[in-house]
């Protein structure tokens, strides 16, 4: 993007909005399924709707050939919008209405449970539809190198979990299709340990299920100047599959139909394939520490803390060399800061735009004092509306006045 570019999107599409680039997740789509693939060929994504539902990009996903993983209602019918065929759908998550955990069963997705109470619940269904075959995973908890009590899936040492696979294999027509674990951390030591001890339990439990799904937490394609400011080693693609696909290799592959390594990527994925960018509304000094007030907010990046990688648009008419200056969102919470500490050249009428902003950004914008700004797709030649401006009745369509 240049100057010039800048301005022509500025004049039709307003002064602050999101820049998608499709290209770019599409590779790293690509490049992240052949990083494990090259090592273990029978694996796939299911990619996180929650991290950034985008529909374009679930779209992209289903047409690459990977799975989508929902967490809702909402989100499985983003999926069925998009065309989405149910048995490509992974249901994870919590809570799950008791009505479309049926209906997503009885279309032929899989549901992973998540807590005894839906054992019970998937008894139920299994007894309302005797004719289908209800694929089911079951997300396991167990304890890795990463300090914490998850609070999702079964204890794999709990009556519950014992339980609840009896009562898939007593049922004639409920298929065990998946085991899941999901990690939050995305340290690359915390890899090989999930992958051990899946095998391990699936190894006690004398089970291979077609589908071995280790979930998400990986670090994308991360800027070097973002990099620094994390305390943990930033890994590639390469590097997360070296840890687990191996293993995977060495256990199943010289099995005749061997079971599918699935993960299941958000940030990794889509990180880098989004930026924000806004205009600088006012710049000013307060007791020593200078100010620059955005069109945009923190909610739109949700880079928690720290310095996003940052380039400045010349596009204001005067501009000053500005030392340790802070850039400051719309809002009126104080710690509304996109960014601490810019030195630099910086008028009002610059844009700014903050790359990396793809992972829980768009999908975790309040509608707190503004509705959200547009999302262009720059990836072909001319640019593509993937989401317009939001406006007041989007927001406000839902109360009484
Ligand atoms: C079950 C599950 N899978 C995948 C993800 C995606 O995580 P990440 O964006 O770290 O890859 C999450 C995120 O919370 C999740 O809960």
């Amino acid at each position: 993007m240049n100057q010039s570019q800048l301005s022509v999107l500025s004049a039709k599409y307003g002064s602050a909005f999101y820049l998608l680039d499709t290209q770019q997740f599409k590779e790293n789509f690509s490049e992240l399924k052949s990083a494990f693939a090259t090592i273990y060929p029978n694996t796939n994504i299911a990619y996180s709707y929650k991290t950034n539902y985008i529909p374009a990009l679930c779209k992209i996903v289903d047409e690459l050939g990977g799975l989508a993983e929902v967490v809702s209602d909402m989100e499985l019918n983003i999926a069925r919008r998009v065309g989405v065929t149910p048995k490509n759908i992974i249901w994870n998550g919590p809570y799950k209405n008791p009505q479309e955990f049926e209906t997503l069963l009885v279309e032929g997705g899989q549901v992973n449970l998540d807590s005894f109470y839906e054992t019970e619940l998937l008894k139920t269904i299994a007894k309302n539809h005797p004719e289908k075959i209800l694929n089911v995973g079951v997300r396991v908890n167990f304890a890795i190198n990463d300090n914490t009590v998850s609070r999702f899936g079964f204890d794999v040492e709990s009556k519950e979990f014992f339980d609840t696979l009896s009562a898939i294999n007593q049922l004639d027509n409920v298929k065990l299709l998946g085991i899941q674990c999901h990690y939050a951390t995305r340290r690359l030591e915390t890899w090989r340990p999930r992958a051990e001890k899946m095998l391990e339990l699936l190894n006690q439990i004398g089970i291979v299920p077609p589908r071995i799904d280790l979930g998400g937490g990986l670090y994308g394609k991360i800027h070097e100047s973002l990099k620094k400011q994390f305390d943990a080693y930033i890994p590639t693609y390469q590097e997360y599959a070296q840890e687990v696909a191996p293993l995977f290799a060495e256990k199943f592959g010289s099995m005749p139909n061997p079971p599918q390594l699935l993960i299941e990527p958000g940030s990794a994925l889509v990180g880098d394939c989004m930026s924000f960018v806004a205009k600088v509304v006012s710049i000013k000094n307060i007791r020593g520490q200078y100010f620059a007030t955005l069109l945009g907010s923190s909610h739109n990046i949700n880079i928690s803390g720290k310095n996003p990688p940052l380039t400045v648009y010349p596009l204001a008419n005067e501009r000053f060399e500005y030392d340790n200056l802070n850039f400051v969102g719309y809002t009126c919470i104080e710690s509304d800061v996109l960014y601490r500490g810019f030195n630099g050249l910086l008028g009002v009428g610059d844009f700014v735009e903050f790359a990396n902003a793809g992972s829980y950004s768009v999908v975790l914008k309040p509608p707190f004092i503004l509705p959200n700004f547009p999302v262009l797709d720059i990836s072909g030649d001319n640019p593509v509306l993937i989401k317009r401006q939001e406006c007041f009745d989007d927001i406000f369509r839902t109360y009484s006045f």
